[in-house]
């Protein structure tokens, strides 16, 4: 412990000096009732909620504005701003860069790590929510061209007639948006088998942090010229500018898909089961889901979704959801049901037993088990997520080794961490690991920040696999990345964003080079 005192403290000195070549994060000014003022010449009196002004409303108004989606992060902004067109944003952008308010860009605010709320530096929100229509589709190359306040679940929607889907698909698919899954590189169930959002979206346009109209909303598969600076915004989570429109390449819909949920004996059969169901499903696999005996009783708990009878589920140590997409639905059952007797049929089988979707209810059901957990945890308590990539071998012992360190600290009591679980998405190496708190204090957070980022560093992992950084781990950023690389990062962002407005706080250890979580840039002052 001492070593690893002993080197935050070396790296915190390094970076101060590192850090002396860059300017201070200029400050940004409040809105006034003179800016609401100049935003009403821009937005009609609908667009605009605010608790200055003669048409003030409550600040309870701006509550969803303000509060993350855990209840961890809240903001304090008097002003909420909700433009219909790429041109109002343009303008809003604009005038703000000119007074130096800073601007939290706003999707469906499902974030996680408290990316998409003030953090008291006197911010706008600029809401996208009324940018939510599709300009564009075109059913011979599949691809979508829509703004960036559609919701991702209304995308699948006016997708399903044309017989296409959404290539990124999670649970909060009924909130979030395209731009804020754009923004935050979102992963989700499906990235096994179509890529991350680098390579499936075609196009951005995006307004600036001057304003400017970045239009870059191309429908073309390929075009090598030059350097591709859409890539710079996706996972930027609007700290180099807001995303208005996007252009999206989208799968055509499988003809049929099945699901199976699978108890394992214990955790080691978890690798040995991935292997073989990739070469023996291979092309037709399309999610391959870890749950951890922990996250998956809290699921069942709290009524996610079914799965396995209780005893079924039985001295299971961890389940699988498997899930397969592929165009006929004889040949798909057949192999997975193949899969599923020659794993049962073995001297020593990798599982206990299994269950296999018979229908779109009970197929729907078993996905809510998987993608209920995020909602069955916050239903329990208050959520420290930890969203790391490390090695398949170690996610087992990642989850133990946190709730020993609590064990140790004496906080693992129902008063404190009722439960540590862990579950995610074995295909793309990325494990979620979730405290599950009575309420957040600074006891626990200090318990566990910087033991678990260190234990990524431990495994040459990321502290942040598909959430994004946000406010939450900003300050972490160099578990992941090297100085060299966080030098480059501050300069992209001072070049694009020389005064500093856009989204900030976020995402960019703080300019004095600390690496402690503060107030200031964790926003832990404000935590529930
Ligand atoms: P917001 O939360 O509003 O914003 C997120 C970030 O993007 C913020 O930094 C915000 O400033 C910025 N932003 C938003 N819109 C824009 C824009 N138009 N231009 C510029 N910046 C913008 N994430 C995953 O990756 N995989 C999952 O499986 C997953 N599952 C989830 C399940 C649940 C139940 C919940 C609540 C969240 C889950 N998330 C997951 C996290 C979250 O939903 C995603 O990060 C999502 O992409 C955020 O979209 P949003 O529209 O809600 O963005
Ligand atoms: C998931 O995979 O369920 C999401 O990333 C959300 C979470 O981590 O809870
Ligand atoms: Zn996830």
């Amino acid at each position: 412990m001492l070593a690893s005192r002993q080197f935050a403290r070396r790296l915190a000195t390094r970076n101060r000096r590192w850090a002396s070549s860059h300017a201070a994060t200029p400050a940004l000014n409040q809105v006034t009732e003179e800016d609401l003022a100049q935003f009403s010449k821009i937005l009609s009196p609908q667009s605009i909620l605010s608790t200055l002004g003669s048409n003030s409303v409550a600040s309870s108004e701006l509550e969803p504005f303000n509060n993350d989606w855990m209840g961890k992060y809240h903001g304090d902004s008097t002003t909420v701003l909700r433009p219909h067109t790429t041109k109002e944003v343009s303008e809003i952008v604009r005038y703000c860069n000119e007074r130096r308010i800073g601007i939290v860009p706003q999707g469906g605010n499902t974030g996680l790590v408290g990316g998409s709320v003030p953090t008291g530096r006197g911010e706008v929100v600029v809401s996208l929510r009324s940018m939510n229509n599709v300009r564009h589709f075109d059913p011979v190359s599949g691809t979508l061209v829509a703004d960036a306040g559609c919701v991702l679940q209304s995308l699948t929607d006016y997708l399903a007639p044309h017989n296409y889907i959404m290539p990124v698909e999670f649970g909060a698919k009924g909130s979030c948006m395209i731009g804020g899954n754009c923004s935050t590189n979102a992963g989700g169930v499906r990235l096994l088998r179509y890529g991350s959002l680098h390579g499936t979206v075609l196009g951005l346009e995006v307004v600036l942090p001057d304003g400017t109209i970045l239009d870059q909303l191309n429908t073309l598969r390929k075009d090598n010229t030059g350097y591709d600076l859409k890539q710079l915004f996706i996972g930027a989570e609007g700290t180099l500018g807001i995303i208005t429109g996007v252009s999206i390449l989208t799968p055509p819909a499988p003809q049929a898909s099945s699901n199976a949920v699978l108890a394992l004996p214990s955790f080691d059969s978890l690798l040995p089961l991935f292997q073989r169901a990739k070469r023996e499903l291979s092309e037709i696999l399309s999610a391959f889901e870890y749950i951890d005996r922990g996250a998956y009783e809290l699921s069942v708990r709290h009524g996610q979704g079914r799965g396995l009878s209780p005893e079924e589920s039985e001295g299971a140590e961890c389940f699988v959801l498997i899930e397969t997409s592929g165009g006929r639905r004889e040949h798909d059952e057949e192999k997975l049901s193949n899969l599923l007797e020659g794993l049962l049929s073995e001297d020593k089988p990798l599982i206990n037993t299994g269950v296999l979707s018979q229908d779109a209810t009970q197929f729907a059901s078993i996905w809510g088990l998987r993608e209920g957990i995020t909602e069955a945890v916050s239903k329990e308590g208050k959520a420290y997520k930890y969203d790391i990539s490390i090695p398949l071998s170690a996610f087992k012992e990642v989850v133990d080794a946190t709730r020993e360190r609590l064990r140790e600290k004496g906080l693992l009591r129902p008063d404190a961490v009722k439960e540590v679980v862990g579950y995610g998405h074995i295909g793309d190496g990325n494990l979620h690991l979730n405290v599950v708190a009575a309420k957040y204090t600074p006891e626990i957070e200090a318990a566990l920040e910087p033991f678990v980022y260190e234990l990524v560093g431990k495994y040459k992992g990321s502290i942040s696999a598909e959430h994004g950084l946000g406010v939450m781990k900003a300050h972490a950023l160099h578990y992941s990345k090297n100085e060299v690389s966080i030098e480059w990062m501050r300069r992209i962002k001072s070049l694009f964003d020389p005064n500093g407005i856009m989204n900030p706080g976020k995402v960019l250890p703080p300019p004095d080079g600390t690496h402690e979580p503060s107030p200031e840039n964790t926003g832990t002052a404000r935590i529930a």
